[in-house]
């Protein structure tokens, strides 16, 4: 018997997911391993390709039936690797919101957003009426600082604007009080007023309602004020992840470097950025050993050998061969 005191909200062992088969197979995630605790907020971070959406995709059981996955995804205690798909859609929009980038797509254009949010509420509490719904979706949109919410729950998705259709998704994404809210670049398609706006009610919500959430984002800026754990991903695995602060302080590895001194804050105000040279490798032609060393300027011969093993590194983890000998204060 698990304690639920002590169980993770969300624990991921040794994920794997690979597309294709036979001399196509290409593997997607390598071996990821992550763990949040009820009330958190892990930011998942790296450049686009990285693993960032398939992991939580895979958690999700949102991919394509042509994946294979393997490994151990832990929900409050439940496995969820294997889960059948009934299950899983019980779990899915209620103790589990999800919220995209885009949410144009996540809405359908003929139905009013409210339809939608009633929808959604019903599905997973059917002895709701149709009026009781439409009143919960009504205080829903308040709660997302959605302005005039009565009149605006009757209109259609295209006459949102972007931030206000945001706001919209997240109204949904906790209809049913979820505890864990995966935010998928949830402020990416938003100018950067409105990205704030998004991450002010996301950092608000977290607060009043305890939600633990992921929130997975190719820039490392926007997880500094929102998150409390930072995992960093290239190419299909976690090379770096601890307490944000230590992380953005302390890390001992060159791909996070990089992003940190690509971060104009951080770089000290007036300095030029400097920017990671080249791009991560597509999933057919990731390097032997260490999938960073093309780009890395501190890579020796052991980083074509071997695959870094991600290991306690001072105070965070870190997957490279020289984590212990990085000068901590070279970040
Ligand atoms: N359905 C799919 N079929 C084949 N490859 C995929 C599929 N979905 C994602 N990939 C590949 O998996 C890798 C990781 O993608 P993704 O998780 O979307 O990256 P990101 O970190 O930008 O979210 C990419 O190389 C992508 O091309
Ligand atoms: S293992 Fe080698 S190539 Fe990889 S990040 Fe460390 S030094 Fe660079
Ligand atoms: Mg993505």
């Amino acid at each position: 018997m698990q304690d639920p005191v002590n169980t993770p909200l969300l624990e991921i062992r040794d994920l794997r997911v690979s597309f294709g088969t036979g001399d196509d197979a290409a593997d997607a995630i390598c071996g990821v391993d992550l763990s949040l605790n009820a009330g958190e907020v892990l930011g998942i971070v790296g450049e686009s390709g990285s693993g960032k959406s398939v992991t939580m995709m895979a958690l999700m059981h949102l991919l394509p039936s042509s994946s294979r996955i393997s490994g151990s995804v832990r929900f409050q205690g439940q496995e969820l690797v294997g889960m059948s798909a009934s299950e899983m859609t019980k779990l899915r929009g209620s103790r589990i919101g999800m919220i995209f980038q885009d949410p144009l797509t996540a809405f359908n254009p003929v139905l009013t957003i409210g339809q939608q949010i009633v929808e959604a509420l019903r599905l997973h509490d059917r002895s709701l009426s149709r009026k009781a719904a439409l009143n919960r979706t009504i205080e829903l949109l308040a709660e997302v600082s959605i302005p005039q919410p009565d009149r605006r729950v009757h209109q259609y998705p295209h006459e949102f604007s972007g931030g206000m259709r945001q706001r919209a998704m997240i109204a949904m994404a906790i209809a049913n009080r979820p505890v864990l809210l995966i935010a998928d670049e949830p402020t990416t398609a938003l100018d950067v007023t409105v990205q704030a706006q998004i991450m002010d009610l996301l950092q608000k919500l977290r607060e009043d309602l305890k939600i633990g959430m992921v929130l997975i984002t190719h820039d490392l800026g926007v997880v500094a004020g929102a998150a409390d754990q930072v995992a960093v991903m290239y190419s299909g695995r976690i090379v770096e992840r601890g307490a944000v602060r230590d992380v953005f302080r302390h890390s001992r590895h060159p791909y996070t470097r990089g992003l940190l001194g690509s971060l104009p804050k951080l770089n000290g105000g007036g300095g030029p950025l400097v920017a990671i040279e080249g791009m991560p490798p597509s999933l057919r032609n990731r390097p032997p050993g260490c999938a960073f060393r093309p780009r890395c300027l501190s890579a020796a011969c052991i980083c074509a050998a071997e695959v870094p093993a991600l290991l306690p590194a001072g105070v965070v983890e870190s997957a490279c061969h020289f984590s212990q000998t990085l000068a901590e204060n070279a970040a």
